[in-house]
């Protein structure tokens, strides 16, 4: 594999798809409903087109794993993306949204990147490389007890159907840490706890695509994730839990009596 030109070809998707998102922020948005709550835009299928433009120009053959588009192509060689991390923000001109590709040889994610282009900020891992901000090396924070965490989390789409069930843990995690966030971008919350911002996640039902490129970085910077039950997180687990490594049996501990919720 050329992974010079893949990395550009991650690299200049990431650029153009966030300008994109960058200056539609606050134009009027062509919304359609997925689902109850699940939105999409125009602007989320533009993006994604971009992204496919750049990986199709370079490599014609790789399969492709995309949110809004049926997966295409059969060759080991994928890339996985979010054209837009956090439509509901963008919908409302918050601007708290990113772009999130990786990119997986064999089964194996080896690079992600995402890229947020209101705070100009680009998280890279390459695998066995480590993880950057910007050019500069990163890694999880240092804290060792829930009681000194920053933590964040999502509601799934589905919180309508299970509304006890996730306050709960909401609740039982809220009487053990110092914050908690849910910033509406599930591949920056990742991104964050990679640069040692956020101390810990956790959040039902992502998507491949909301956390492939963020596994490469968060691993890369010494973070660890895994499913509820402790097992290394993978692309198709419905529980996520994330943390910096020191705060993680902590984590499963509050999470142990909801460790049969969606599994
Ligand atoms: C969503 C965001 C949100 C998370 C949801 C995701 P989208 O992705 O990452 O933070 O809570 O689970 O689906 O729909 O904005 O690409
Ligand atoms: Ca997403
Ligand atoms: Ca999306």
């Amino acid at each position: 594999m050329n992974n010079g030109k893949i990395k550009s070809t991650l690299l200049n998707a990431l650029e153009d798809a966030g300008r994109l998102l960058e200056t539609s922020l606050a134009k009027k948005k062509v919304i359609e409903k997925k689902s109850e709550l699940s939105l999409v835009t125009e602007t989320d299928k533009q993006a994604e087109e971009i992204v496919i433009s750049h990986i199709k120009g370079s490599f014609h053959d790789h399969a492709i794993l995309t949110e809004e588009s049926p997966p295409a192509g059969g060759s080991p060689y994928r890339w996985i993306i979010d054209p837009l991390d956090g439509t509901t923000n963008f919908v409302h001109g918050y601007p708290v949204a990113c772009v999130s590709i990786a990119f997986e040889d064999h089964g194996e994610l080896v690079l992600g990147g995402i890229f947020d282009p209101f705070r100009n900020e680009l998280f890279i891992g390459e695998k066995d490389r480590g993880a950057t901000l910007n050019g500069n090396s990163i890694a999880v924070s240092e804290i060792t007890s829930l009681e000194d965490a920053l933590v964040a989390t999502g509601f799934p789409y589905d919180r309508r159907e299970r509304p006890d069930s996730y306050l709960s843990i909401v609740k039982a995690f809220m009487m053990k840490i110092q914050g908690l966030r849910r910033t509406g971008s599930a591949a920056l919350d990742l991104a964050y706890i990679a640069c040692g911002r956020f101390d810990g996640f956790w959040e039902f039902q992502l998507q491949p695509w909301d956390k492939a490129a963020g596994l490469v970085i968060l691993k890369e910077a010494g973070a660890k994730a895994t499913n509820y039950l402790g097992e290394p997180l993978t692309l198709e687990d419905t529980q996520n839990l994330v943390s910096n490594g020191l705060l993680h049996q902590e984590m499963l501990e509050v999470l142990e009596p909801f460790k049969d919720i969606k599994r």
